[in-house]
């Protein structure tokens, strides 16, 4: 909440939102996200595989233990409900159904009919249009290099500026909600802090990719 040794300035909620819900504009709702998800995306700020300036260094500034343990508190907030855009038709069709024509898959079939995510990809809902078109454009542009199988990178290629635009309107029209837990993803797989020393790490220190 202080923002520790960095100050106030790099305080969460300063830009994340009091609930993590974000700024509506280029920090992004932070509730309810994965919390294996939230600390891998502090390693890859902080190892420059995810490129973002401001992020890069308030990621430095933390150590491991903070990175889990500021995951594992966003992580447990839960979404509240706040203003999204109106649906968008152009953008709808991508995201309901891709085109398979030139190998498109819908942006459903992984985020979820609703944009609800799940443990494995991260929620579009509650997200604003401005930050979700921002990290298409990163991934296009190789700012952004860290989803594990390169599915982002690829989708985001075959998109049309104008087509990128239209489905990152349509994915900030979702109101924000928890993501959907599969059955057969036990509730232990969110970090617990208290259980940290204890448990052998999902993925080994200093590397974020092996073990993904
Ligand atoms: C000065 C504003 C600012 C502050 C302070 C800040 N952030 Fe951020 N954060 C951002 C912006 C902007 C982005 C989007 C960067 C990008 O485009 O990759 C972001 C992105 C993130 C992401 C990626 C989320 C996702 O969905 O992929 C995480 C995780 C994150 N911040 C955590 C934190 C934590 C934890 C703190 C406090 C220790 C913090 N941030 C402080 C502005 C800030
Ligand atoms: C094959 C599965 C798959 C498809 C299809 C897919 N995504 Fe993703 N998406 C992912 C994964 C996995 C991540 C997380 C990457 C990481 O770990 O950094 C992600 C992350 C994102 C993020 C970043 C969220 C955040 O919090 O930073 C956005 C925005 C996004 N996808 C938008 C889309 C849109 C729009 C489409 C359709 C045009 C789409 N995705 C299609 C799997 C997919």
């Amino acid at each position: 909440m202080s923002g520790g040794d960095a100050g106030a300035k790099a305080a969460c909620f300063t830009c994340h939102g009091l609930k993590g819900e974000g700024d509506g504009r280029d920090a992004p709702r932070l509730a309810g996200l994965d919390a294996g998800y939230l600390h891998r995306q502090l390693d890859d700020y902080a190892n420059g595989r995810r490129e973002h300036a401001t992020m890069r260094e308030i990621a430095r500034k933390l150590g491991d233990g903070d990175r889990s343990k500021v995951s594992a508190y966003y992580a447990s907030l839960h979404p509240g409900a706040w203003p999204v855009d109106a649906r968008n038709p152009a953008g709808a069709r991508i995201y309901d159904e891709g085109d398979p024509a030139r190998g498109l898959p819908s942006c459903a079939s992984c985020h979820g009919e609703s944009g609800a995510g799940d443990a494995a990809n991260p929620p579009l809902a509650g997200q604003s249009a401005a930050y979700i078109a921002g990290q298409l454009t990163a991934w296009r542009d190789a700012k952004r290099n860290n989803d594990p199988l390169g599915e982002m990178r690829r989708v985001s290629r075959l998109l049309s500026p104008a087509e990128l635009e239209a489905v990152s309107r349509h994915a900030a029209s979702f109101p924000p909600r928890p993501p959907e837990v599969p059955a057969t993803s036990p509730a232990a797989r969110r970090a617990d802090p208290r259980s940290d020393a204890s448990k052998p790490r999902p993925h080994a220190t200093g590397s974020s990719r092996r073990g993904e």
